[in-house]
């Protein structure tokens, strides 16, 4: 079993630079089935849902040629299919962005039903009420999505909940539809702003993208083209939180300031020292100096983001007083805690609220992380924590984080990866997502 093994407590000294935006990678991917020429995206992240991603891809017929680590050549003109029923579509979230981009593309899809981080009961209803609304007829057989269109035709759409999924995956589907599609109560993401973008440089007519009504003029076909993904705003959080929590001077480059501003404003109320700049950001805190309890709730953007939830509430434990984390986004995201109570954290979980008590420090302990974000928590608090902390599970960690282990360790944390051997490691794989 593959294993991170922590040795703490450590400050966090250096730089690291931020990867592309996994959330867009993975929205991006699929929408390269919309086109008919090559598309050649740079700034993808070299990360295991990405890999998963290009799989799929080419088990559709797509031509995928990696011009470089991180520059990838995309070309799905040969893509004569529109089914994609295998078990790396059921091992990941995102591939339901298969089902926008091949009912775009072929006016018909078969995509089976996707599988994901587990934080409870995680529908694809309002995905469906937008097909649906574009003239697609949907249903779901022996779990895989089968919908089809007589033609596409523009629409007015409006999700019952803002949902970065819906947005897109309406997107995909209406951006080579008859007319004119409007998605009101649309999520405002910086991935959704970038999927737009990706298709725009591709021929599409998208505005609006990052307010809460996108207008979509459908095209006869996109061509191809060249786009660069934006960087990740949760690896980069993850790292302003790390040297929040661990203490030292960390600059985080390559970052997008304005995507960091919920994330950057509740770190400063912790009392970090936040310094923004055009494109890093650097976070210091004087080892010895206490960190402030604060209260947040995870909101749709440009709230604060639930995939930096677990990352704050670990800070948290580590801060003086009582903290109220209130997650807004999922009804079950909390599943962590268990793990940080292991390490000595006082944490009280009541169905979305998890109360906080701040303890002087944290031990280090065996523990396993449950999803990805929950994952890269547990090295958070492993950095902190005295003495050695033991992580399985690392699989998770490693489908959304680029060269983990190599940027923490250029950061000064004791990190190395073992494997003691067989594992559930497959049984992890089945569940990424
Ligand atoms: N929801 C429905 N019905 C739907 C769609 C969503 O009830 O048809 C609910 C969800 O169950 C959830 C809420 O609406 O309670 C919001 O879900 P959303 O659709 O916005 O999430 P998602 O598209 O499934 C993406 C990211 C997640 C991130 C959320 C929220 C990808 C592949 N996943 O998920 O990322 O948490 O948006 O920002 O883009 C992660 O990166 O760790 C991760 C889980």
């Amino acid at each position: 079993m593959r294993k991170y093994i922590i040795g703490g407590p450590v400050t966090l000294n250096g730089s690291v630079s931020v990867s592309g935006g996994k959330n867009a990678a993975v929205a991006i991917i699929p929408a390269t089935v919309l086109v008919k020429g090559k598309c050649i995206i740079e700034n993808v992240p070299d990360i295991s849902d990405v890999k998963l991603l290009m799989t799929i891809l080419r088990r559709l017929g797509a031509k995928v040629e990696y011009l470089s680590r991180t520059t990838v050549q995309i070309d799905c003109t040969e893509v004569s299919t529109y089914v994609a029923d295998f078990e790396e579509v059921r091992r990941m979230r995102a591939s339901y962005y298969f089902i926008g981009a091949l009912l775009g593309r072929f006016g018909k899809a078969q995509v089976g039903l996707p599988g994901g981080c587990d934080f409870g009961v995680r529908p694809i209803d309002q995905h469906i009420k937008g097909f649906k609304a574009l003239g697609a007829e949907v249903d779901i057989e022996h779990g895989v999505v089968v919908a089809s269109a007589k033609e596409l035709t523009g629409a007015s759409v409006y999700p019952d909940i803002v949902s970065v999924g819906t947005t897109i995956n309406i997107m995909l589907a209406a951006v080579r539809a008859k007319g004119k599609t409007v998605i009101e109560n649309a999520a405002k993401e910086p991935h959704i702003v970038d999927v737009a973008n990706f298709l725009n440089a591709m021929g599409a007519d998208i505005k609006g993208a990052g307010t809460d009504v996108i207008r979509i003029e459908g095209t006869d076909e996109l061509t191809g083209g060249r786009y660069e993904i934006i960087p990740d705003q949760i690896e980069a959080g993850t790292y302003m939180v790390a040297a929040a929590a661990a203490g030292g001077r960390v600059e985080i480059h390559n970052i997008i300031p304005k995507h960091m501003e919920s994330i950057s404003a509740k770190l400063s109320e912790t009392g970090a020292k936040i310094e923004i700049f055009d494109d890093y950001v650097i976070v210091s805190r004087e080892p010895g100096t206490s960190l402030n309890k604060v209260n947040v709730k995870t909101l749709p953007y440009p709230g604060f983001p639930t995939d930096m939830q677990p990352q704050m509430s670990t800070l948290l434990t580590l801060a003086k007083g009582t903290s109220i984390v209130t997650e807004g986004i999922y009804d079950h995201r909390f599943k962590y805690v268990d793990e940080l109570r292991r390490m000595g954290a006082h944490m009280e979980v009541d169905g979305k609220v998890c109360v906080i008590e701040g303890v002087d420090k944290l031990m280090g302990a065996a523990v396993r992380a449950c999803d990805l974000r929950a994952g890269v928590s547990l090295i958070v608090a492993a950095i902190c924590a005295e003495g050695v902390t033991e992580i399985s599970g690392v699989e998770l960690i490693e489908r959304g984080y680029e060269d983990i282990i190599q940027k923490f360790h250029d950061l000064g944390a004791e990190i190395k990866v073992i494997d003691d051997g067989p594992d559930t490691a497959a049984e992890n794989e089945k569940k990424i997502g």
